[in-house]
């Protein structure tokens, strides 16, 4: 790769624990349809937008809804979700998340999120670590969600980075693509299901060394 220059995080399943909540919150919607959900099926929506969640989950039961229901859906998984999420605090941090986030901006390296996430800002506020990233583009951000590279290509843009510059982490399928897809360094953190789709593999940061990208 060119000299490092930024790191590109996703958030949910990257920078904090959130997975596990969007994941109880999916398995609600879905079983309230009558479909049944469980943590195999919770792999395929991993990195993907809400909308396209829940026409995932929908296929998955070879459901049609009304467009009504399926915006209430989308609204009550979503308050459900973040009702979830208001105890938010650093404990719940992956490994490794902050010491790389300091040592990064120690370093003079960039910071940027990438999420597919609309609740992104809210988050980082919660966990108050909003003020490391220079830049954040969330769901709200971008026409194509993952696995298209929109959302980590605007990164790099603001940053006024190639994305050979940059290094994305990512927990999910969909986000490797994306990295791969536009040119970035992609590693794979925390889902050795995804250990072959990216560059490197890690188990968490805490086995991610900047020296070795110097
Ligand atoms: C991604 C998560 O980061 O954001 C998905 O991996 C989630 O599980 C998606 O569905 C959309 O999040 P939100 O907060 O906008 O519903
Ligand atoms: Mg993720």
């Amino acid at each position: 790769m060119d000299k490092l220059k930024a790191l590109i995080f996703d958030l949910d399943g990257v920078i904090v624990t959130t997975e596990h909540n969007h994941f109880i919150a999916w398995k609600r919607t879905a079983e309230s349809l009558g479909i049944p959900f469980e943590e195999e099926h919770n792999e395929l929506l991993k990195g993907v937008s809400r909308v396209d969640s829940l026409k995932k989950i929908l296929e998955l039961g070879s459901k049609t809804i009304s467009t009504e229901e399926f915006n209430a859906l989308l609204i009550s998984k979503n308050e459900f979700y973040v009702d979830s999420i208001q105890d938010l605090n650093q404990s719940d941090l992956l490994p490794g998340v902050l010491s790389l986030l300091e040592e990064a901006r120690s370093k003079g390296i960039k910071l940027g999120i990438g999420s597919s996430s609309k609740n992104a800002n809210f988050i980082l506020k919660l966990l108050k670590i909003d003020h490391f990233f220079d830049v954040v583009i969330d769901g709200n951000g971008v026409e194509h969600p993952k696995p298209h590279p929109e959302v980590f290509l605007n990164g790099a843009k603001a940053l006024s980075l190639a994305p050979a510059e940059c290094i994305v982490f990512e927990d999910a399928a969909s986000g490797i693509t994306a990295a791969k897809a536009g040119g970035f360094i992609a590693i794979a953190v925390g889902n050795p299901n995804i250990a072959e789709l990216a560059d490197t593999y890690f188990n968490d940061l805490t086995e991610f060394s900047l020296e070795a990208y110097a």
